[in-house]
């Protein structure tokens, strides 16, 4: 235990009550103790390179390249991507992967390169291999994207899982983006990014790092193309990214290099090329698409840690009724349990929660629950005993339940690595829909226990199955978050089988988009909790996870009237739009920040209403194609190098850019547009892209652009889907597509495309594959033509 430990543990027993307080302490120091017992330091380790290049060996999609003292295997795809893997690695098992590994594309072939190296040229990507074991990413015209210089293997002595590293060179103007969900983002700086999930245990601002959800998922992106590598790896990791530099003058280029490290696992990894958005169609078509929310799911969330009680929810909901404020969702958080233990209700204050939750779904309000994953230590507590029974809990290297400390006190923990875990805890949701609830809200899975000193997660040394393979929680970690998301989704969509489950989770991994969304966690109430909020959205997207949003407001504290209303306006464009805030915090209602405050936020809650259509056409899409809703601004010009660089407004889609204030003070802003014309939503004027403007942003509202020529679904005063076109500039042709909501339930929706252009100086929105004239059914309004 160091100095810092002390004060903690110190703190600990002071704040949490002496009882609660004295678990903590014991229970860090018997995860200490495991640790100490079970972990087995290295020892002596023998530093491994691969060598000379020996030989070869084809196989369909490429083959092995055998080295002295290595082999790698490359293999392509058929949907493009290419699995690397050295030492025998398989792309399984893997818990990214949504099933088996694509086939192998036959039409690569591995063949000799120059210098005794070897290559696997395909459609969109070629891969050589030097004669010591570099692998370098090249465009079909031969542009190198990245060069990944031979691995080194630390081997240990006892036969070990060993550490290894892998050190990458991208281009000189190259940016990294990715890594999950990172605070000081989207652009990753100069630095070292760990991969291991983590409550920052407080809320937390730009720079600290690591939070809920690391993935080993970059994205890069350079003047000759974007690529996305994903190291298929769950142990504890880190990535150390450095941005190159141009050669001014005479001067040379500097590389941008990222090396990662790892503390055991395979060296295996996943690579794509293309433009992003056909990177990440790849990435989702590997590690499955987006699972696609409920269309109330879109609307309007309100969380409180602390309503505690049902008249305190009902005030809540006919504070907004009364006010004509929209309200989609009520999530309830851990103060509705029964003393905190997870599938209970507290009867005394929530004596008929079935019956709220259909006056609620009545008038078009549904209630979320959180669910966290520690189950109490003690006999009588239902989870409990039934999850010892079916031997269900984490165990340590003797055998007994790992004890943790969480909100309910004394805590074991369900091992959602085991099958049979995932299949126990699923019958528990039986309990969450029969209270009516429709919706969940998974918190505190890193996983989280309380710690006095130390980490404050499981010890390390902690036994898993990992699927029946066994292992630790080394291994474990970083998918608990992601297996928990897969027991609740796979056990809700079996249960109520008629409506698509919703569900969120603070902490996961590569491919927990299949099972749901996120939010960005206990983001700190303050102007750079605001810049950092959006950076999580946008860094999440570009992992493949589409669906995520912020505390709008931020979690602790009370924010000013300002940071509110221009945090509720950002979250408005955000797919999960969700005011909500820690116990004793202040108020996050709209109308508890004075009356001009509450007028506007009534007007972004009308205009989030009014743009639902597109968000369930962008949630679609999301699902069809791997695109996230709130996209950099580089998306579609990922070579203009100025958009790369520029974190504070993004595309909602293809059809708006949103500029979001994000200083306190400011009623006006400079926003870089991509190429093109866009329409100020608000004044209708035009600007031309690129370009650097500046426009007004007051208090009443955040600037909005539409790209001309798009066609943007909205809803009309009757409920139905009307088209807002914006008319393309003179002489071009724009569109949109359109996906009308089918229901929350499993029915496939039908994708409409519109097309725009002028004729005879009007504006013509005509339907693909459809009649002449305006869309049959839909009726259109069309702006910008005196722009
Ligand atoms: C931590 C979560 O991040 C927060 O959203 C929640 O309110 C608290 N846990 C209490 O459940």
């Amino acid at each position: 235990m160091n100095g810092r430990d002390l004060v903690r543990s110190v703190k600990v027993v002071g704040m949490v009550g002496t009882a609660q307080g004295l678990r903590t302490v014991r229970s860090s120091w018997r995860r200490w103790r495991a640790d100490a017992a079970a972990v087995v330091p290295p020892g002596t380790e023998r530093a491994r390179v691969p060598g000379p290049v020996t030989g070869m060996e084809r196989e369909p999609g490429g083959g092995v390249v055998r080295f002295a003292r290595a082999e790698l295997r490359v293999r392509v795809t058929a949907g493009g991507a290419v699995f690397l893997g050295w030492d025998g690695a398989e792309p399984e098992p893997s818990y990214a992967l949504a099933g088996r590994s694509p086939e192998a594309d036959p039409r690569a072939v591995l063949e000799p390169d120059t210098e005794g190296g070897w290559r696997v040229v395909s459609e969109r990507v070629t891969v050589v291999v030097s004669r010591y074991g570099a692998v370098e990413l090249r465009t079909p015209g031969g542009v190198t994207l990245r060069r990944d210089l031979p691995p080194r293997w630390w081997e240990r002595a006892d036969g070990g899982a060993g550490r290894w590293v892998q050190r990458s060179e991208v281009p000189a103007e190259a940016r990294f983006f990715g890594l999950g969900g990172r605070s000081s983002g989207p652009r990753l700086r100069n630095g070292t990014y760990l991969l291991w999930n983590t409550d920052p245990g407080g809320s937390f601002g730009p720079g600290d790092d690591p939070l809920y959800i690391t993935m080993p998922v970059q994205m890069v992106v350079a003047d000759s193309g974007t690529h996305l590598v994903f190291h298929d790896n769950t142990w504890e990791g880190a990535v150390s990214v450095h941005e190159g530099a141009e050669g001014a003058g005479s001067g040379h280029d500097r590389a941008g290099s990222c090396e990662v490290r790892m503390s055991g696992g395979p060296l295996r990894y996943w690579a794509m090329v293309g433009t992003p958005a056909r990177v990440l169609h790849s990435w989702a078509s590997l590690t499955g698409p987006p699972a696609l929310p409920p269309s109330w799911a879109l609307g309007h969330h309100h969380a409180r840690w602390g309503f505690g009680s049902e008249q305190e929810v009902r005030r809540i909901v006919a504070g907004y009724q009364e006010r004509g404020l929209p309200l989609d969702a009520v999530h309830l958080d851990i103060d509705h349990y029964e003393a905190h233990q997870v599938f209970t209700v507290d009867r005394e204050r929530f004596p008929k929660l079935p019956q709220l939750a259909d006056e609620l779904r009545e008038g078009g309000i549904r209630l979320v629950s959180i669910v966290d994953p520690a189950v109490k230590y003690e006999r009588g507590v239902e989870a409990y005993d039934s999850g010892m029974a079916a031997d269900v809990f984490v165990r340590d290297a003797t055998g007994r339940p790992v004890r943790g400390v969480v909100w309910p006190g004394e805590a074991v923990f369900p091992d959602f690595t085991d099958p049979r875990a995932r299949e126990w805890w699923g019958t528990l949701y039986k309990e969450r829909l029969d209270q009516g609830f429709s919706g969940f809200w998974h918190d505190m899975n890193e996983p989280v226990s309380f710690a006095a000193f130390g980490e404050a997660t499981l010890p390390r040394s902690a036994r898993h199955s990992l699927e029946g393979r066994g292992g630790d929680h080394r291994e474990a970690h970083n998918v608990y978050g992601l297996a928990m998301a897969r027991a609740g989704y796979e056990a809700v969509r079996a249960l109520h089988p008629e409506e698509r489950p919703f569900l969120f989770s603070r902490s996961g991994w590569a491919g927990m988009q299949r099972y749901g969304g996120t939010w960005s966690g206990d983001v700190s109430t303050g102007w750079p909790g605001l810049r950092a909020s959006l950076s999580l959205v946008l860094g999440l997207g570009l992992c493949g996870v589409p669906y995520s949003g912020p505390d709008v407001g931020g979690f602790d504290g009370s924010p000013s009237p300002e940071l509110y209303l221009r945090w509720f306006q950002l979250g408005a464009y955000l797919p999960l739009f969700r005011t909500h805030a820690a116990i004793g915090a202040g108020r996050r209602e709209p109308w508890e920040f004075g009356d001009e405050v509450l007028g506007l936020a009534r007007g972004v809650l009308v205009e989030r209403r009014r743009l639902l259509p597109y968000f369930v056409t962008l949630a679609h899409l999301a699902r069809r194609t791997g695109s996230p809703y709130v996209r950099p601004l580089w998306w579609g010009n990922p070579e203009d190098r100025s958009l790369r660089d520029c974190e504070d407004a993004f595309l909602l889609g293809d059809s708006l850019l949103v500029a979001p204030v994000l200083e306190s003070g400011a009623v006006r802003r400079s926003v870089r547009l991509p190429r093109g014309r866009w329409y100020d939503t608000a004044t209708g004027r035009a600007y031309e892209g690129p370009a650097k403007v500046v426009v007004d942003a007051p208090l009443s509202r955040i600037p909005v652009f539409a790209r001309a020529g798009t066609v943007l679904p909205v809803r009309g005063c009757d409920g139905g889907i009307e088209l807002e076109a914006w008319a393309p500039a003179q002489g071009r042709s724009g569109g949109g597509v359109v996906v009308a909501d089918a229901g929350d339930g499993w029915a496939e929706a039908e994708l409409e495309r519109f097309t725009t252009r002028w004729s005879e100086g009007r504006v013509v929105v005509e339907r693909e594959g459809g009649e002449d004239g305006p869309a049959p059914g839909r009726s259109v309004r069309v702006r910008g033509v005196d722009g």
